[in-house]
């Protein structure tokens, strides 16, 4: 480079959502049934540097269930934090808007566009905008129109390979006001098979001024490296690869920053987490629903120690009560101390 030519902006360095300025770069991913309240507020501290709400249906909003509203929970903690909405008709989405601004306390509103599941496809809503694009930018206009807050939208690379047109709608929706984009590198129609395939959004973040996040598989700080690098984003999101491995947010902005990985946990420390992570969805979710939820993701704080097998299966089965629960990660850990 010449001398006093200014260096060209790295494309790790857009780390601002409309206005909202981030100080990291690992976005924790929606995951519907998992990204409680309880659970972003037990990942903030690894180094979540922006968290997002499973999706929530703008028609259960606008029809004031109760339940779906309690999904739009947030705390100081999990700042800044986007809802994300999924929805197919504009006028139950403004509703959704209206009743999220009155009621809910965040800082951006996230669309689904990526969302697989048939039941939800079947409405228009999820990833089946992908085969509408026209009807896409119209919508997202419109939402960025009636929205307070930042609007960004979460994607696929198309509705099947051979429709992948996650290049063109991109700088479609920035230009409709869209402040970040997500995308997940798998089509619709792979749901979560196959492997995520980054090529097909090579350098799309350098196309775009707004910040690209790249989602798919995401297990070790490598991973996220390559995706960042490929699609020149600033962001990464970490969604299945963090369950039960919450230092692989750490591990991952270490790396971003050249710094070295931690050693990894003690089964000890992971089941301290497991305990803290069970305490705090109990105080969120109640006793009865909150050892349900936990029976399904506790095991995964296990994976890969000697008696995994066998520790899965207690903890999937066996605990009826949270009391059953907490003396079983209190024996994994103490055996663990000796
Ligand atoms: C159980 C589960 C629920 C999910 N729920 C949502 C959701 O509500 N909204 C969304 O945009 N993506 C959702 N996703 C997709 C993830 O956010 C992420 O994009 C995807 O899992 C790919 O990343 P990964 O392979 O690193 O997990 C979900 C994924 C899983 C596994």
């Amino acid at each position: 480079m010449e001398e006093g030519q200014i260096p060209p902006l790295s494309f790790m360095d857009k780390l601002n959502i409309g206005g909202i300025p981030l100080t990291g770069h690992v976005v924790l991913g929606p995951m519907a049934g998992v990204t409680s309240l309880a659970y972003r507020e037990f990942m903030k501290p690894f180094g979540v540097a922006l968290s997002y709400s499973e999706m929530i249906s703008d028609c259960g909003l606008s029809y004031h269930n109760k339940k779906t509203l309690d999904y739009a929970k947030t705390s100081h903690i999990d700042r800044p934090v986007g809802l994300q909405l999924f929805g197919f008709d504009i006028r139950n989405t403004a509703q959704a808007i209206e009743i999220l601004e009155a009621h809910a306390d965040y800082d951006i509103l996230d669309l689904n566009f990526g969302c697989p599941v048939q039941k939800v496809t079947k409405t228009g809503a999820g990833s089946a905008w992908m085969k509408r694009p026209l009807d896409l930018y119209q919508y997202v206009r419109m939402v960025v129109t009636k929205s307070h807050k930042p609007v960004t939208a979460k994607l696929r690379l198309g509705w099947d390979s051979t429709h992948i047109n996650i290049q063109e709608i991109a700088p479609a929706l920035e230009e409709a006001g869209v402040k970040m984009i997500t995308v997940h590198a798998r089509t619709a129609v792979q749901a979560y098979s196959g492997k995520p395939d980054f090529h097909q959004i090579a350098h799309l973040g350098s196309q775009l001024s707004i910040p690209l996040c790249v989602s798919g598989d995401i297990f070790t700080p490598e991973d996220a490296l390559n995706a960042m690098k490929i699609a020149d984003a600033s962001l990464v999101m970490v969604a299945r690869g963090g369950l039960g491995n919450p230092e692989l947010v750490t591990n991952i902005e270490n790396a971003i920053e050249g710094k070295p990985c931690l050693p990894p946990p003690s089964i000890a420390k992971d089941a301290e987490y497991a305990l803290r992570f069970s305490q705090m969805l109990r105080k969120e979710k109640g006793e009865h629903e909150a050892v349900l939820i936990l029976r399904g993701l506790l095991p995964h704080f296990f994976t890969g120690f000697p008696g995994y097998k066998k520790i899965r299966a207690e903890l999937s089965v066996n605990p009826h009560s949270f009391d059953d629960l907490q003396k079983l990660l209190l024996g994994i850990r103490d055996r663990n101390h000796l």
